[in-house]
């Protein structure tokens, strides 16, 4: 007779098991004076040096009233607009997972803030970055169907075992791009847009190289996780690199 065998097979990880309630009770007047300052600093330091599509973001959302904001607030203004939603998570999500949420327009966010005394340095992103730093461009129209793009080409781009080449396109664009508006130099990228220190120094810095923002290069060009990055990428204008990353399949990204 035959044994009866049983195989237990690992369930798939699906995108919705990583979240978690945000809790935002359980944020402290400590954490909620954090945001505050984080808030007033950025907003000090980077007022004319945001791309205007930001400013427009941070006004449409109230980003500016004080605290830490509640996800269910600005999903009531985000989802009408855009379609996009915001999550709790308690921290980095894998890739394949992050890009599969944003191919859903759900957009993923730390349920935690740095301390006082981590102002400028952060081992992972939390909430002011993740709130900050890229719901507001979720609010503008174009943007917001490039990033979902960008899910899908990650989807794409992880199953063929070429990751890489889609998180450059996003690094290099959604988080640490800079862009011409009217001629002038502007912050386009969330890392940049929520950190006091990069900020600066990508936009004047003398020791960095500023290249045109193209598909291509993007593809080509590494990046830093543990650093400031040696190089940025500017984009001729927001409209250009939303038509340029939209315009990309997933058959030519894998061809670059
Ligand atoms: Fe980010």
């Amino acid at each position: 007779m035959l044994q009866e065998t049983i195989t237990k097979e690992a369930p798939a990880r699906r995108w919705d098991d990583f979240l978690v309630p945000q809790c935002w009770e359980s944020f402290t007047a400590e954490d909620h004076s954090v945001w505050d300052l984080l808030f007033a600093r950025q907003v000090e330091l980077l007022g004319t040096r945001l791309v205007s599509e930001f400013l427009d973001g941070i006004d449409l959302l109230r980003l500016s009233h004080p605290g830490i904001p509640e996800v269910a607030e600005l999903n009531a203004v985000l989802e009408p607009r855009t379609g996009w939603r915001v999550v709790a998570v308690p921290g980095l999500v894998p890739d394949d997972i992050f890009f599969d949420m944003l191919s859903k327009r759900v957009f993923p966010v730390g349920n935690f803030i740095r301390t006082r005394e981590q102002l400028d340095y952060l081992e992972a992103p939390d909430c002011f970055h993740d709130l900050f730093g890229h719901i507001p461009m979720l609010a503008h129209h174009d943007f917001a169907e490039m990033v979902e793009h960008v899910g899908r080409l990650g989807l794409a781009a992880i199953a063929a075992g070429e990751g890489h080449r889609v998180a450059r396109i996003y690094w290099h664009s959604v988080e640490f791009g800079l862009a011409l508006e009217r001629g002038e130099l502007k912050i386009l990228g969330s890392g940049l847009a929520s950190s006091f220190g990069e900020a600066h120094f990508s936009l004047e810095s003398d020791e960095v190289e500023r290249l045109p923002f193209c598909v291509e290069r993007a593809v080509n060009t590494p990046y830093r996780h543990d650093a400031f990055q040696p190089r940025y990428l500017v984009s001729s204008s927001l409209e250009q690199t939303v038509a340029d990353v939209l315009a990309l399949t997933p058959e030519r990204l894998l061809a670059i």
